[in-house]
């Protein structure tokens, strides 16, 4: 039994003080419970409202992709430079160690490898395992346009249910078919149409002309992913654009794993997406890092 409490005429109750109701730092996202914001808050930094997610979950359909051939020994020397890993839960169960404690994207659609029609996916993971790794939101494909488009948003859909259920959030990957042009009317299209469906957050491609319409049009938070390699400078300039034009900040992978300095290149993207360092001032520091290793 708690002691008596003698000191009833002490009590301070602060009359003066009105208490708080702040809004969540996430745009778009403050109609979400408590654990789904608690969640997102591993993702995005409070602090600068923003995330360098580092996605190494490419293998779910092109198996071993250069760079992540060895995820042990390529990418566990990135994960203390990442704010949130995305991946498959068979590399988090074989290799992530579980003393990682940031966010985790978890990739919860599949089915098609490279030698098949890609938008042809289902989803591929239940929530009770997400759950069970501690997730914080789960990532499925979308293909606005594609073959499979109304089954690619069925799988957006149940999973957002799922999620919802739990307080998971659900990420939708806008993925773009070979044949669809990559510009900003199609970008704003399926960003628009996964968001009022329900995702709490959005992965798109940088368009180079009026990026700026696509997250202006999106309700909720949108990251960018990397795309396929192109030179450092090139992807410390796309990372700085994206985040000035609205992005909340980048979901890359082979710009990073597949850079010449991948801890070099992290530690870059960093600065740029969190503190605004400008691309040619970030990429004197990806030099710099790199010369002294
Ligand atoms: C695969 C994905 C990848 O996570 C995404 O493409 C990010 O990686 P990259 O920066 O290499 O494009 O969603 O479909």
């Amino acid at each position: 039994m708690p002691e008596q409490d003698q000191s009833k005429e002490e009590k301070n109750f602060y009359l003066d003080i009105k208490a708080k109701s702040k809004a969540f730092f996430l745009k778009g996202l403050n109609g979400y419970d408590w654990g789904m914001q608690n969640r997102l808050s591993n993702i995005f930094n409070p602090k600068s409202g923003r995330t360098v997610m580092l996605a190494i979950d490419h293998g779910y359909f092109q198996g071993p992709t250069t760079g992540l051939e060895r995820v042990d020994v390529t990418i566990l020397p990135l994960l203390q430079y990442a704010d949130t890993l995305m991946l498959t839960r068979g590399i988090l169960r074989s290799i992530i160690p579980p003393t990682f404690t940031k966010g985790l994207v978890l990739r919860a659609s599949g089915g098609p490898s490279i030698l098949k029609e890609l938008s042809n996916e289902q989803l591929a993971m239940d929530v009770e395992d997400a759950i069970r790794l501690n997730a914080a939101a789960m990532a499925v494909q979308v293909f606005i346009g594609g073959e499979y488009e109304t089954q690619s948003i069925h799988n957006l859909t149940r999973l957002i249910d799922m999620g919802n259920k739990y307080g998971i959030a659900t990420l939708g990957v806008t993925a773009v078919g070979k044949d669809l042009v990559r510009d900003a009317k199609y970008m704003r299209l399926a960003t628009r149409i996964i968001a009022e469906l329900g995702a709490a957050y959005v992965k798109t491609y940088y368009v180079e002309k009026d990026f700026e319409t696509v997250t202006a049009a999106c309700p909720v938070p949108i990251v960018i992913a990397g795309g396929k390699k192109i030179p450092e400078k090139e992807a410390l300039v796309m990372a700085y654009n994206a985040v000035q034009q609205g992005a909340s900040g980048v979901d890359m992978g082979r710009n990073i794993f597949q850079a010449d300095d991948p801890v070099s290149m992290i530690k870059s993207v960093r600065a740029v997406v969190h503190n605004n360092l400008k691309p040619a001032e970030a990429f004197e520091m990806y030099n710099d890092l790199k010369k002294k290793k």
